[in-house]
């Protein structure tokens, strides 16, 4: 309380002249949090505003946002930030920002392509609650599990977990700067989801909190305090390559042609995923396509592999490297080479921060050469497009689709994200040649034109969200969890 009264205090002495109506909002938010909670709060450390102290609240606000398209200054900002440093605060601002009618979004790692975790283009005003403070990580080898709070990195939690165990593993996202919160509830696929499935399939039970009752889940339906996760097992020496190669170097697309073959039958432990990019080429452009891998086994058992299965890529073994399953992370999550793997404690991405559009699809049968040869054509119009391929198989066809909300499984052979403005022609381009009726995405691949631009997806959209609209009517009847593309309620009958 004494905190409470002198930052008033300290508030009325500067800001006299323009008290607004945020100014109260701010007040009875905080008066109502310290009803609900008996754990106190440092106001210091825990609340920004822009009237406090601007440049503060905009590296807060800034701090773990992905992309810079909601960084604009014209983006709509919160009214204020608060960082709950226990999870009792969690719950007092359900339920505080429900008492004042303000709508609230949260943050736990910053990646929603959409932005929609810090910034809202429909509700006016909203708060922000930023989850960074609740990152604890518990790993627990004996019992092959984890407890993972919201706020934490996926880096972190795999760093946790080689730190204690050398065999020991979880298979999520490969950038490492993802956050827990919002990663897993979407799904969670990485380079071990061939072997193991996704984050989402190896969970073990979670702390939630809804607007009413516990129960219930992600975004549309509550907030993930912390989820318990199942450890898996890796060898103690994995391998990992990269190899490039040019349109050039691929005459007939025949190596690209021959993984979309292989690459979802290939053994659990091998995942190769590729990498396209377009790269000037003695005055004109090329595409470059980068087959980047990681094998749960040594390098002699990964040769013998590639040997049998995929030779029309030349691996040598020069271009494998032996390494720690911790190191292959940081590897493959694009750090430079040689950096140590105490970076992921930082919770920082490897990538600079742009500006962020993603689209995704699932692809069920090879892409033939004309089709692929119009592709090209269409990544080449452009200056850095960036599109990578993700093979499935495994695991991920052995879960049945009804097993967690997420439903590509059998069947599919790949999936596709196209990353950056680029991507609207190339994915009308691409329609003949992946899932359709519906055309499927990745949900956690956020992107706001899906429902709006065809009808085809807007009925499909809603098809696959009546399931979803009958448990959000059950445990957020009042839609208190929403954004732009949470799961609606069922229309009341009659
Ligand atoms: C650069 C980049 C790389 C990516 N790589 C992968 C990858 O390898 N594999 C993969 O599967 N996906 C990947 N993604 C997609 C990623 O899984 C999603 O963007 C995911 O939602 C990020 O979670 P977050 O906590 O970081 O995001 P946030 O922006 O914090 O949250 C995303 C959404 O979840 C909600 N949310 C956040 N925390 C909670 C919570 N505690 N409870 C309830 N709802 C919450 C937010 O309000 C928002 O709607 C990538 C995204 C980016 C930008
Ligand atoms: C405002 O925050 C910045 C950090 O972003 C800090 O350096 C500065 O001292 C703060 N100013 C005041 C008046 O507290
Ligand atoms: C680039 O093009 C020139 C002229 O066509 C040719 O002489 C040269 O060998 C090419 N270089 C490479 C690296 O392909």
């Amino acid at each position: 309380m004494i905190s409470y009264i002198s930052f008033l205090a300290l508030f009325f002495s500067f800001y006299t002249i323009t008290p607004t109506s945020s100014t109260s909002l701010q007040d009875d938010f905080i008066n109502c949090l310290h009803k609900h909670t008996n754990v106190d709060f440092s106001l210091e450390q825990t609340f920004f505003t822009p009237a406090k102290n601007v440049s503060l609240f905009t590296e807060v606000l800034e701090s773990t946002a992905q992309n810079l398209r909601f960084l604009a200054r014209s983006m709509p900002k919160p009214v204020f930030i608060f960082n709950p440093t226990d999870e009792s605060h969690v719950q007092a601002s359900v339920i505080c920002t429900k008492k004042l009618g303000v709508h609230l979004r949260v943050r736990s790692g910053g990646h929603d392509y959409e932005g929609l975790s810090y910034v809202s283009e429909i509700e006016k005003p909203f708060i922000l609650m930023d989850l960074s403070k609740l990152r604890k990580i518990n790993v627990n080898i004996k019992d092959n599990s984890a407890w993972v709070q919201a706020g934490a990195t996926v880096g972190e939690l795999y760093y946790r977990i080689a730190e204690k165990s050398k065999v020991h593993g979880f298979p999520a996202g490969l950038c490492t700067s993802l956050g827990i919160g919002g990663h897993i509830t979407g799904g969670a696929y990485g380079s071990m989801m061939r072997k193991y499935g996704l984050g989402g399939d190896n969970v073990l039970d979670a702390k939630i909190f809804d607007a009413n009752v516990r129960g219930g889940g992600g975004a549309s339906f509550g907030i993930i305090l912390a989820w318990k996760i199942k450890l898996v097992t890796v060898p103690e020496t994995v391998t990992v390559f990269t190899v490039t190669k040019t349109l050039e170097q691929d005459v007939g697309n025949k190596i690209l042609s021959k993984w979309q073959v292989v690459a979802d039958k290939l053994v659990e432990e091998l995942f190769i995923r590729v990498m396209f990019k377009v790269a000037a080429n003695n005055g004109s452009k090329t595409v470059t396509m980068s087959y980047n891998a990681l094998f749960l086994g040594n390098k002699g058992m990964l040769m013998k592999v590639m040997k049998k299965s995929f030779p029309k890529l030349g691996l040598t073994r020069k271009d494998c490297v032996e390494m720690s399953w911790i190191e292959s992370i940081v590897y493959i999550s694009g750090f430079p080479s040689q950096t140590p793997t105490n970076v992921l404690l930082q919770g920082k991405s490897p990538l600079p921060k742009i500006n962020l559009k993603a689209k995704s699809d699932f692809v069920m049968n090879p892409i033939h050469h004309s089709g692929l040869m119009g592709m090209f054509k269409e990544l080449l119009k452009e200056d850095s497009p960036s599109m990578i391929w993700s093979p499935y198989g495994g695991r991920m066809s052995e879960v049945p689709e009804y097993e967690i909300p997420f439903p590509h499984r059998k069947g599919v052979i790949f999936k596709i994200l196209y990353a950056h403005n680029w991507i609207r022609d190339i994915y009308s381009y691409m329609m003949p040649y992946v899932s359709s009726n519906p055309r499927q995405s990745y949900v956690n691949y956020r992107d706001l034109d899906l429902g709006q631009n065809t009808k085809n997806t807007e009925s499909d959209f809603r098809k696959a969200q009546v399931w979803g609209a009958k448990i959000k009517s059950k445990v957020d009847p009042e839609n208190f969890f929403r954004h732009e593309q949470s799961i609606p309620r069922l229309p009341v009958q009659g």
